[in-house]
């Protein structure tokens, strides 16, 4: 590739508060883009579960609703994404020291970032969805107890695997997790809007109709950038 060019590929980073609908959304157009989802709350809850150094040093910021540190998540995000030309990052960066990590690492790497989708929400919503939800621990997929229930009770409807409520989706962590977005990652808006990269999406609609928006948002930047 000749200076200025840069790979083809769907590179986007999915940005808004816990439970705005990023994993979901994140999993329906890895399906349909080809891109591949690359989930760091997945990923984090995966090394805890094997009990890896990594794992063991994150339990207690999660547990306690709070980010792990930067330096560790960046590790491990530069791991994650090596190899990948096709990638949607959701839940990372979150500060913007990680968005600085990021953007020398995409650099590097001769793969900028299509777009930054920001997921708009109202926060009465947040607690709602996030105290109904239910996770495969295995596959990340989700549901909620009421608005998108599985067919039988406490079972993934994919693979018949355990459907549980993760710890941290508690109302006092959930109520301590949107005080570290206000803190730490709401400076990402202002951040990614300067670089010209922010799409804002109302994530207050049915599932189907965000991934709609999200695709026209999204065809609308290739065609931009290419
Ligand atoms: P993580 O697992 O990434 O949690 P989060 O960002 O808080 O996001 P959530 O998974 O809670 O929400 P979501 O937006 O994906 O919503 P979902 O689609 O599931 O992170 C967990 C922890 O790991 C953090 O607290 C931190 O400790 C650590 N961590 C992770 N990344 C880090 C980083 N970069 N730096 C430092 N620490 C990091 O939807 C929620 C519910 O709503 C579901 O039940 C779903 O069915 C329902 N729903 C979704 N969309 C809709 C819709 N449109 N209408 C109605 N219901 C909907």
């Amino acid at each position: 590739m000749t200076p200025g060019e840069h790979a083809p590929g769907v590179r986007l980073v999915f940005l808004g508060p816990p439970g705005a609908g990023k994993g979901t959304q994140a999993q329906v157009l890895a399906g349909t883009s080809g891109a591949v989802q690359i989930a760091t709350g997945d990923i984090l809850r995966r090394h805890r579960r094997d009990r890896t150094p990594l794992g063991l040093e994150a339990q207690s910021f999660m547990d306690a609703g709070k980010l792990v540190p930067d330096d560790l998540i960046v590790r491990m995000m530069e791991a994650e994404i090596a190899g990948h030309d096709s990638f949607i990052l959701d839940g990372f960066p979150r500060t913007v020291p990680q968005a600085e990590a990021l953007d020398a690492l995409l650099a590097r790497l001769g793969l900028p970032l299509v777009a930054v989708v920001l997921f708009e929400t109202d926060r009465a919503e947040l607690m709602a969805r996030l105290t109904g939800r239910l996770t495969n621990e295995r596959t990340g997929r989700t549901y909620h107890v009421v608005t998108d229930p599985p067919k039988v009770a406490g079972v993934d409807d994919d693979d018949g695997g355990p459907l549980v409520t993760r710890p941290d989706d508690r109302p006092e962590t959930v109520a301590k997790r949107l005080v570290e977005y206000d803190s730490l990652t709401a400076a990402l808006v202002p951040y990614y809007g300067a670089h010209g990269l922010l799409v804002r999406i109302d994530a207050m609609q049915a599932v189907p109709t965000v991934t709609a928006a999200i695709e026209g948002a999204v065809r609308r930047r290739e065609a931009h950038v290419s």
